[in-house]
C-alpha cells in the first residue's frame, strides 16, 4: 500500500533521513519507533509532501506522492494526525470533524463519514455541540484522530498520539487502534512509546539518526536485545 524507497530528506543543508526504505501492506498496523529527534516527524512530512525530498520515492497504491497537493493525497485515501493535534479550539466538536472531511468536496460522503465516525466514537456524538477546547488532552487527541478519519482514509498516519498524555489516556487511545484497523483502515503509527506501539503492531521499524537500523515483526523486535536495552528499559 505504501512503499518508501531510498528516501533522503532534510531541511536545507541539514540532512535528516538517509536512504529510508520501508513498506506498509494493506490491513496492517505498522510502527515506526525511535527516540527524540530520530527523524520520525520528518519522515511523515516527506511522505505527505510537506517537505521536499532529495531523492528516493514514496508510492501510495502505486501512485507517486511526490509533488502532489495535500487535498490530492487525501483523495487518494491517505490521512494524517499531526504531532500536536492542531484542532480548532473555539469550534465545536462537530465543526472540527466536518472540517476534516471538507477536503473531499463531497457533502454526501462527508455526512456518511460523520455517521461512521460517530459510531466508532459515541462520546463525540454525545458531545458534538461542545467546544473542542473544553476537552482534556486525551479527548482532544481522540477528536484529532476522528477528524482524520472523516475523509474515510485507507491509510492513517499517526505522529506520536501519546505525546503529552497521561498513561491512562494513552492506554485508552491505543486501545482504539485495533477497532479502527478492523474498519478497514491500515495504520502507520509513529511513536516514542516503543513497547505500547509495537505491542499492537504486526511489524515495525526502528529508526535512529534518520536511518532504519532494525525491522521485523512484533515478537522479533520486542525480543531483540538491542531494542530491549535501548527502548524498553529492560
Ligand atoms: N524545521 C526544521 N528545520 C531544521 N531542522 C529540523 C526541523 N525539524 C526538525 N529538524 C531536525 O531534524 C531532526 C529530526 O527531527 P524530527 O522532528 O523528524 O524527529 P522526531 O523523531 O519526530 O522527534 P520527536 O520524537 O521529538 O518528535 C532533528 O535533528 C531536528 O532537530
Ligand atoms: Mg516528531
Amino acid at each position: 500500500m505504501l512503499e518508501i524507497e531510498g528516501l533522503h530528506a532534510g531541511y536545507g543543508d541539514v540532512r535528516v533521513l538517509h536512504d529510508v526504505t520501508l513498506r506498509v501492506d494493506e490491513g496492517e498496523i505498522v510502527s515506526i519507533v525511535g527516540a527524540n529527534g530520530a527523524g520520525k516527524t520528518t519522515l511523515i512530512r516527506a511522505v505527505m509532501g510537506t517537505l521536499p525530498t532529495t531523492s528516493g520515492s514514496v508510492r501510495f497504491l502505486g501512485e507517486r506522492l511526490t509533488g502532489r497537493q495535500s487535498h490530492e493525497i487525501a483523495r487518494l485515501g491517505l490521512a494524517q494526525v499531526m504531532e500536536g493535534r492542531r484542532l480548532f479550539p473555539h469550534m465545536t466538536v462537530e465543526d472540527n470533524l466536518l472540517i476534516g472531511g471538507d477536503i473531499l468536496r463531497d457533502t454526501a460522503r462527508q455526512r456518511r463519514n460523520l455517521g461512521w465516525v460517530y459510531e466508532m466514537f459515541p462520546r463525540l456524538r454525545e458531545r458534538r455541540t461542545q467546544l473542542a477546547r473544553s476537552f482534556s488532552g486525551g479527548e482532544q487527541q481522540m477528536l484529532a484522530i476522528a477528524r482524520a478519519l472523516m475523509t474515510g482514509p485507507k491509510l492513517l498516519l499517526l505522529d506520536e498520539p501519546s505525546i503529552g498524555l497521561a498513561p491512562v489516556m494513552v492506554k485508552e487511545i491505543f486501545s482504539r487502534f485495533p477497532g479502527i484497523n478492523a474498519e478497514g483502515v491500515t495504520i502507520l503509527l509513529v511513536e516514542q512509546d516503543v513497547r505500547r506501539s509495537l505491542s499492537l503492531s504486526r511489524r515495525g521499524y526502528v529508526i535512529e539518526q534518520g536511518r532504519v537500523v532494525l525491522e521485523g515483526d512484533r515478537d522479533f523486535l520486542l525480543g531483540n536485545e538491542e531494542v530491549k536495552r535501548a527502548y524498553l528499559g529492560v
